[in-house]
């Protein structure tokens, strides 16, 4: 298994471009099941959790590659037990295809879908399409219990006979029919799988109290250009009126707010002066709000979003909560920051039940940080020294990574395929910015 080792200390300066967003693409993807014929992504990131989804729709029958068709994603089972780790070399093209026309099983299997939760994203177009789809059980994972309950009711009340048989969940239907939805709380992928279904079902859906995350706007945007008639998306009510089929459509991935966020963090923790290109500004305000209260500044220049550090950051206290609130996938990172801010701030997690697990390894770099259920208090500490430390997941490994290079010393951060499944390249984009970091491969 790879690792990541860091010698921190230095600035960063320079200029960096943010990827395609994986939490777009990946919904995006999925939606392509919807309809015969080859949609064509662009700006699609090479990241392993791309690689399984690729890997599944294969698995099923649809035809998937990168490029011009060159760059096969190969549909073989079961994918390598930790995650992909990303080849060095010529980086992949960012153009990703799929051709849905004749899929030969309507099925994600335990292998693909314990590696990737999102792979439930394939249930909704699948029985919408199909009538048909036996889509594992994802279970846990290392950030909490993380049920699909709202998915599946979602789902029934659309009309689908669920039943679990062998940890999977098997759905059916002749056809979906429209019905009002109202999620009992706001889920990002549940209320994707519930657009992409209500797509394809008959007349009316409203879904209530919806996810608002920029990436279900994305969607929706994909949707339509399928030919599906969609209004509300970004907002807590969607309303579907269900068409009889649809068409492929091509599309472009949004830039990845969360992504662009660790890189501003990376900027605040480590100090320096940045210019962070295709950060999508209007999707981070949250976060740079806080950043903003941690003594960073920006400025928005063409082409991209000026990053300045302070010394040494002020402390400050963030709730996470669904978008527009601050985001569960950069509290990490922030925290990682506060651990050296002048003062103690209060970090407290409401969408996840157990997203501290980066607390115990910032420690091992010298972070004061205590934690009595949602709630970590962080007491700023003048100095971390570097460390070997474990990755638990992908955001946990990022806000490792950023504590590296702000600590003295050296920083080894192991099990970093967490990081390659969201992050492309980030040691190469921290390098290129003046930082030490290099991956240290595994045997
Ligand atoms: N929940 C339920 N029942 C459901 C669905 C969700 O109780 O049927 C709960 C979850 O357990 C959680 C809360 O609702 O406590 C919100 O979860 P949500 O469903 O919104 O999360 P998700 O759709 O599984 C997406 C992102 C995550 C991100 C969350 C929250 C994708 C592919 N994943 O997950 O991204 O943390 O929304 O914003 O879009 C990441 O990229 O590192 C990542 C984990």
């Amino acid at each position: 298994m790879d690792a990541i080792e860091i010698e921190g200390g230095l600035p960063l300066s320079g200029e960096v471009s943010v990827s395609g967003s994986k939490n777009a693409a990946l919904p995006m993807i999925a939606a392509s099941l919807l309809a015969p014929g080859r949609s064509v992504f662009q700006e699609v990131p090479d990241l392993a959790d791309i690689r399984t989804l690729g890997r599944l729709l294969g698995h099923m029958g649809a035809k998937v590659g990168r490029g011009d068709g060159s760059e096969p994603i190969s549909p073989s089972l079961p994918p390598p037990p930790r995650g992909e780790p990303i080849p060095v070399g010529q980086p992949a093209s960012r153009t990703f295809h799929v051709d849905a026309s004749n899929l030969e099983k309507a099925e994600a299997p335990y292998e693909l879908v314990k590696t990737m939760r999102a792979s439930v994203l394939v249930l909704g177009p699948l029985v919408a399409r199909f009538g048909r789809a036996r889509v594992s059980l994802p279970g846990g994972c290392a950030i909490g219990a993380r049920p699909i309950d709202q998915h599946l009711k979602g789902l029934e009340a659309l009309g689908a006979q669920i039943t679990l048989e062998g940890g999977y969940v098997i759905a059916t239907a002749k056809r979906l029919k429209g019905a009002t939805i109202l999620f009992d709380l706001p889920t990002v992928t549940g209320t994707e799988n519930l657009m992409m279904a209500a797509a394809l079902a008959d007349g009316k859906t409203v879904l209530e109290n919806c996810a608002r995350e920029p990436e279900i706007i994305a969607l929706g945007e994909q949707l339509r250009a399928m030919g599906a008639n969609i209004t509300g998306e970004g907002t807590p009510l969607i309303t579907i009126e269900g068409v009889d089929e649809l068409k492929p459509a091509n599309a472009t991935v949004i830039p990845d707010r969360i992504e662009a966020g660790t890189l501003l963090c990376a900027v605040a923790i480590a100090g320096g002066d940045v210019l962070v290109k295709r950060a999508p500004v209007q999707h981070l305000e949250a976060a740079l709000a806080k950043l903003r209260e941690a003594g960073t500044s920006f400025t928005s220049e063409s082409g991209g979003l000026r990053v300045r550090a302070p010394a040494r950051p002020d402390a400050v206290d963030v709730i996470t909560a669904p978008y527009p609130g601050y985001p569960t996938d950069l509290q990490a990172q922030l925290m990682a920051l506060l651990s050296v801010a002048k003062g103690a701030s209060r970090v407290v997690e409401t969408v996840f039940e157990n997203r501290f697990m980066h607390v115990n390894e910032l420690q091992r770099l010298g972070a004061d940080i205590s934690v009595d259920g949602h709630t970590a208090v962080v007491k700023g500490v003048p100095r971390l020294s570097g460390a070997q430390v474990m990755a638990t997941d992908l955001r946990a490994s990022a806000s490792l990574v950023l504590a590296g290079l702000r600590a003295e010393g050296k920083t080894t951060v192991s099990r970093v395929y967490h990081l390659d499944r969201g992050y492309e390249g980030l040691e190469k984009k921290l390098t290129s910015l003046g930082a030490r970091v290099r991956r240290v491969p595994g045997n």
